[in-house]
């Protein structure tokens, strides 16, 4: 990992007129470095995602990124232009219901394809052979690659998702809740999957779950989240096996086994 963090958060809070979505959050992420955010339905989990996404606005506070050429930036004072850019090549999001994330009329290839012409590549031939190249990594068949994800079972899709995410080399990508809409044996595959890729990539990821054993086989760190406030983070495994927080520990000790 770098010495340098990729993503600094200060003080970030969001309303919604007068409720809390998330509020005072602090921290930094580093380049390779995987943050899972925890917390039951209604802590803020997705309103702090989507804020550091700059799919939202918060109402004050503070994100800085540290783009390609060094450069720190603030997000939200990004131009429009500016922002597209870095979803479209920096970043990934990998949204829970991958219809979310797809082009659901559009065939596989085009989706993984489209990525990389929009960062400039126009070549068809190798277009199509490093989309063909990521459907394999995805464990997709060559020969779907002309078929459009609405024929592709929930899974796939998923799949296809991430590998239209992370074709682009980015170095951070947000995911929410990325198994939450499968079935177990389809969650474990997936989640092994992922894990392996963002540890080969060196991607730094900031996750959503509110699945600890999702936080534990992909995170380095967590924060665990409480009605809009961040009330424990640490390392993923002293979190889990440690908690210090009488909140947390009911988190924890109310799953079986992590
Ligand atoms: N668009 C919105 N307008 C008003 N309030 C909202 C909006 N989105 C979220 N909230 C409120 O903000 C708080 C945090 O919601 P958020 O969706 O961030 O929680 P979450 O942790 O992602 O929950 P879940 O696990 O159910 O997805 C909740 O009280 C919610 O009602
Ligand atoms: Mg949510």
């Amino acid at each position: 990992m770098s010495d340098e963090p990729l993503l600094r958060v200060t003080g970030l809070s969001k309303y919604y007129g007068s409720r809390l979505g998330c509020a005072d959050v602090s921290f930094e992420l580093y380049p390779g470095e995987v943050l899972a955010i925890v917390g039951e339905s209604g802590s803020g989990k997705t309103t702090l995602l989507n804020c550091l996404s700059t799919n939202l606005e918060p109402s004050s506070g503070l994100a800085e990124y540290r783009m390609r050429d060094g450069v720190w930036r603030n997000l939200y004072e990004l131009s429009e232009a500016e922002r597209r850019f870095l979803m479209r090549t920096d970043w990934g999001f990998v949204h829970q219901n991958p219809a979310d994330g797809l082009r659901m009329t559009v065939s596989a290839g085009a989706n993984v394809g489209e990525r990389l012409m929009a960062v400039g590549d126009r070549h068809y031939g190798r277009i199509r052979d490093t989309a063909i190249d990521w459907l394999g990594r995805v464990e997709i068949a060559e020969d779907r690659i002309d078929d459009q994800p609405r024929a592709f079972s929930g899974g796939m899709r998923q799949r296809l998702q991430i590998a239209r995410n992370l074709v682009t080399n980015p170095r951070l990508v947000f995911m929410d809740e990325p198994t939450g809409g499968l079935d177990v044996s389809v969650q474990a595959r997936l989640l092994d999957l992922l894990r392996s890729l963002v540890s080969e990539l060196g991607l730094a990821a900031i996750v959503v779950t509110h699945d600890l054993a999702v936080a534990r086989l992909l995170s380095h760190r967590m924060m665990v989240m409480k009605d809009g406030h961040v009330i424990e983070a640490g390392l993923t495994d002293r979190v889990l096996d440690d908690p210090r927080e009488p909140y947390t520990q009911l988190l924890v000790s109310s799953i079986l086994q992590v």
